[in-house]
């Protein structure tokens, strides 16, 4: 079994279930591996019969009996064939059955001792992400769509959802876990690669379901320490009159309505949290690379980038536009 399992090369990809990056979905992947090579084998073999008793020497015909008039031998031949197939059959079932079971066991007993809990909200159409801080909550994170994550140790995604059903599925990590409005699940993984981990929402809830995707970004224990003791702070107080002046508009227009920036007087958690906007990579989602023009794009007119988005569009002179985003910049 470890020789069918292991046969599977490794596929490249940073959203694929065969690149395993951590032990629940290395588990997932040998049961999968162990499918397939079951499969496939019979799918050849099937074929080969096929193409065996097709292509070979034609005989002439008249020899050959009727098969409607059976004899006591040809009846025991067909029936032990047939035996055999379901015998077999019945195996490979109770083999794939098991296997599946051993992984389901292996997935729930992952070892959550000290395992570091992130809470994860589905919205439409985004990943809300918090890091709760049972000792000191006012150091409590909250970010979006990207989930840092230090390397090799336990992680429990702690879910729910905001409005519709979700799915929370970072494929290379862990198997796919429905996130239910008023209804919190657990689920435990562990990154053991560091990298860039692609998910995506893999449960259909609306419009924009096919941009609800999110990073899981495996890091040093050293640079997920780092990444939180910044994530930490309030966002930095705009330092020049252009920086001060992009605050301004911020919290004189609708932004203020929806979005957080600690520090400032925005408070609202409609949408998601920008203390520190610029330290991600992406917008809206996973949909864009986090880059001045797409910026200014999404704040002028989000529904032309994401229409059915919650975020409506602004009216903003081109003045205004440039120093919000230069503020905006800022929130690294
Ligand atoms: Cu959220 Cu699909």
């Amino acid at each position: 079994m470890s020789l069918l399992v292991t046969a599977i090369p490794g596929f490249p990809g940073n959203q694929s279930s065969l690149n395993p990056a951590g032990p629940a979905a290395a588990h997932i992947e040998h049961t999968f591996a162990l499918i397939f090579w079951i499969t496939a084998i019979v799918y050849v073999l099937t074929l080969a019969a096929l193409v065996y008793f097709v292509t070979r020497r034609r005989y002439d015909l008249s020899h050959i009996p009727d098969p409607l008039q059976t004899t006591e031998a040809s009846e025991r031949l067909a029936k032990r064939a047939v035996g055999a197939a379901i015998g077999l059959t019945v195996i490979l079932l109770f083999v794939m059955m098991i296997s599946s079971f051993v992984t389901s066991r292996r997935i729930g007993g992952m070892n959550d001792q000290q395992a570091l809990t992130i809470d994860v909200y589905g919205h439409q159409w985004w990943w809300e992400i918090q890091y709760p801080n049972e000792h000191e909550p006012f150091r409590m994170v909250t970010t979006a769509n990207e989930i840092h994550v230090p390397v090799g140790m336990p992680i429990r995604i702690h879910g729910t959802s905001r409005d519709v059903i979700h799915s929370f599925w970072a494929p290379n990590i862990q198997g796919k876990r429905d996130l239910l409005p008023g209804y919190n699940t657990d689920v435990l993984m562990q990154v053991d690669q560091p990298g860039r981990w692609r998910g995506q929402c893999a449960e259909y809830c609306g419009l924009q379901h096919a941009h609800m995707s999110f990073y899981m970004i495996g890091e040093s224990r050293k640079d997920f320490d780092n990444w939180m003791t910044a994530q930490v702070q309030p966002a930095v107080a705009p330092s020049n009159p252009q920086t001060q002046h992009g605050q301004q508009v911020f919290l004189e227009h609708s932004c203020v309505m929806c979005h957080t920036i600690r520090g400032t007087t925005a408070g609202s958690r409609v949408g998601p949290d920008l203390t520190h906007l610029a330290s991600r990579s992406t917008i809206g989602a996973g949909m864009l690379p986090n880059t001045i023009g797409n910026l200014g794009g999404w704040i002028m007119n989000p529904q032309s980038l994401k229409p059915g988005s919650r975020m409506p569009p602004n009216q903003l002179s081109g003045a205004d536009l440039q120093d919000l985003l230069a503020y905006l910049e800022t929130l690294r």
